[in-house]
């Protein structure tokens, strides 16, 4: 198992009440898995991806990498831990404006020791035609690819994505789908996706639905390609 989270709990302390937005979750995610994570609107995805990416503090139970308690370490190892082993894509692209694509990309692959080579990143997001061209000359769905390669330049074991289509027409967010799912497949690197989108469950190997900080519905899925997928 590449996850596994035991009893995992977050609750915020707001003025005198406890919040609790996460519940004891228990949840496995294997390598090369696309997990895709559903829920309303204040159900815990967000707080769930910053657990598990050790971008956010539990306040009690496990998570494990590998078998080994990443709960246990050391901000200072935990950063090296996410810079090596994780990757990050969000609703918004959060790309350097001034960088052309091409160094945009090449930020990202100085995170990572054992990275990729930027080119054939480029590729695999369809971007290489592009290269030279500055962010304010690609459409939404091309920046979302260069965030994409990105992340992906470092070899990252996993990717998080944090409503990778949410600013995206239908169109342009199943490519970009699609550019998740083949470096997946090229590279067999685990996806945990969140979405509101109820269509975007169908690409996953596996389907969690979240409400009030609980895991109500785990099932297993067979991949849909993204083109076949209803949208919403
Ligand atoms: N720093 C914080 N302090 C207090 N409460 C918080 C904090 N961060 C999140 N919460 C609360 O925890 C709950 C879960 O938030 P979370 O961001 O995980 O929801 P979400 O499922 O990602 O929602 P969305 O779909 O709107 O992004 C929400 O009710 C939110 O208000
Ligand atoms: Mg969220």
């Amino acid at each position: 198992m590449l996850i596994k989270t035991e009893n995992l709990t977050k609750t915020y302390k707001t003025g005198k009440n406890n919040f609790i937005a996460l519940d004891n979750i228990n949840l496995e995610i294997g390598e090369g898995e696309i997990v895709v994570i559903l829920g309303p609107s204040g159900s815990g995805k967000t707080t769930l991806l910053n657990l598990l990416s050790g971008l956010d503090k539990k306040t009690s139970g496990k998570i494990f990498y590998e078998g080994k308690d990443i709960g246990r370490y050391s901000d200072s190892r935990m950063t090296r831990f996410r810079k090596k082993n994780l990757g990050f894509i969000f609703q918004t692209y959060n790309l350097l404006e001034h960088l052309n694509v091409y160094e945009n990309i090449l930020v990202g692959k100085k995170l990572g020791s054992k990275t990729m080579d930027v080119y054939e990143v480029m590729k695999t997001v369809g971007l290489k035609k592009h290269a030279k061209k500055a962010m304010y000359q690609l459409s939404g769905g091309e920046q979302q690819r260069v965030s994409i390669a990105r992340a992906i330049v470092k070899n990252p074991k996993v990717m998080f994505c944090d409503e990778p289509t949410g600013a995206l027409d239908e169109k342009t967010g199943k490519i970009v789908l699609e550019s998740l799912i083949d470096i997946n497949e090229k590279y067999n690197t685990t996806m945990i996706i969140i979405t509101h989108n109820p269509g975007i469950a169908f690409i996953g190997d596996k389907i969690i639905r979240m409400n009030s900080g609980k895991i109500i519905e785990e099932k297993k899925n067979k991949r849909m390609n993204p083109k076949e997928i209803p949208w919403g």
